[in-house]
């Protein structure tokens, strides 16, 4: 077949795909209730390399929290097993088929990090599970706090989560052996809706500003239909600025200390919103100190910003990694799922233990292993 022809027959296929998403999203149901339910369930999934060992702490730390209503059958905290790299590239995809069935049955999912491959990897390229539960769970907004109080930073990142470069990220081909194609995906409804949940959160915890960060100059139609909406739905906040920046003078501007304790809350598409929230958590200590909550109308999933370290796990280290990230997301969850108090609380510790380093992390052997750091919050948390 004419190499055109091939490539509009793919083309055409994501279109339809995409089509058919809208549709689904126009039908969409309003966020779930937790109050509503009779019980929470929440999913533990340990992930690959250092992640079952964090993630075994984080949920330690949430048995504690909730042990009474876990005993009262008001909460229930399920393990689910399989989602490892060598299952995925056994079968060839993102997300096992019963792991995602699993996932299913779950209100909210605490996840360690997975390991993503990439061409050239010795996995095969699947897609990555994070950005495919993201897109099965329909988790589209990626929500990202980060606070360094003595600097004056309090950010919240709004990153759509399942549009944008990453929507057919995995989906893009070549056309012959010197043309490659990768597509972006902005739809009306995907953008209206991270918006909105931005500026809903900004009014709900008296924020004054909203920025959305784009590079509608250039990528005109997508970015350009981002900033659109956003101005549109500025309109009916009428406490609230938006401002506007461009993504390369953004990451300029965060490292501009004056300039940056102006920014509250950001909103943004999914690539930039991905390389900005690693720039924005290095003030805070690093990607390994922050959370990432990835919220949806039905599910929740609340991971580590990080990666898999597997290279702790080769060198014995894994019992070392610092299980700050994971235990961030916890307190999310617990936020998210109606836990303020003992949210609040873990927040607070983790600050704290940040801070006081009576129990200080290495990541090697001269340091303190994970579980004495987790001892260390828990005890933190008695005292508050
Ligand atoms: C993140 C990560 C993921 C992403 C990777 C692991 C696919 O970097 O959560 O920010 O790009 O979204
Ligand atoms: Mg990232």
């Amino acid at each position: 077949m004419d190499k055109i022809e091939a490539a509009k027959e793919k083309f055409e296929s994501l279109m339809e795909e995409q089509l058919k998403r809208i549709e689904r999203l126009k039908s969409e149901a309003d966020f779930l209730d937790f109050k509503s339910l009779e019980q929470i369930v929440i999913g533990v999934v340990g992930g690959d390399g250092i992640g079952p060992a964090i993630t075994a702490q984080a949920a330690g730390i949430i048995a504690d929290l909730l042990k009474d209503d876990i005993s009262s059958g008001k909460v229930s905290v399920k393990n689910i097993e399989g989602l490892t790299i060598e299952r995925r590239a056994a079968e060839g995809k993102a997300i096992p088929d019963d792991v995602l069935e699993e996932l299913k049955e779950c209100h909210v999912i605490l996840k360690g990090p997975t390991t993503t491959p990439q061409a050239g990897s010795p996995w095969p390229n699947v897609e990555s599970a994070n950005v495919a539960m993201r897109k099965e769970l329909d988790l589209f907004a990626n929500v990202r706090p980060v606070r360094v109080p003595e600097l004056g930073i309090d950010w919240t990142f709004y990153r759509e989560n399942t549009e944008g470069a990453y929507a057919v990220g995995s989906k893009g081909f070549d056309v012959d052996e010197d043309l490659a194609l990768d597509f972006t995906v902005a739809t009306t409804q995907g953008t209206r809706r991270i918006i909105k949940a931005a500026f809903e959160f900004a009014k709900a915890s008296g924020k004054t500003r909203v920025t959305a960060v784009t590079k509608a100059n250039v990528i005109k139609t997508t970015d350009g239909k981002f900033l659109r909406i956003a101005r549109e739905i500025a309109k009916g906040y009428p406490g609230i600025t938006l401002d506007e920046w461009y993504i390369d003078i953004m990451t300029a501007k965060l490292i501009d200390a004056k300039r940056r304790t102006q920014f509250q809350v950001l909103v943004l598409p999914n690539l930039y919103g991905d390389i900005l929230t690693d720039e924005a958590a290095e003030f805070q200590g690093g990607v390994g100190t922050a959370g990432s909550a990835n919220i949806g109308k039905r599910y929740a999933m609340f991971e580590a910003i990080h990666g898999s370290a597997p290279r702790m796990v080769e060198e014995g280290r894994a019992k070392y990694a610092d299980p700050s990230s994971i235990i961030r997301a916890a307190a999310m969850l617990l936020n998210h799922i109606g836990y303020a108090e003992e949210s609040d609380k873990l927040t607070k510790a983790l600050d704290i233990c940040a801070k006081e380093k009576a129990v200080a992390m290495t990541g090697r052997e001269d340091g303190a292993s994970s579980d004495e750091f987790s001892k260390y919050l828990l005890k933190t948390i008695a005292r508050l």
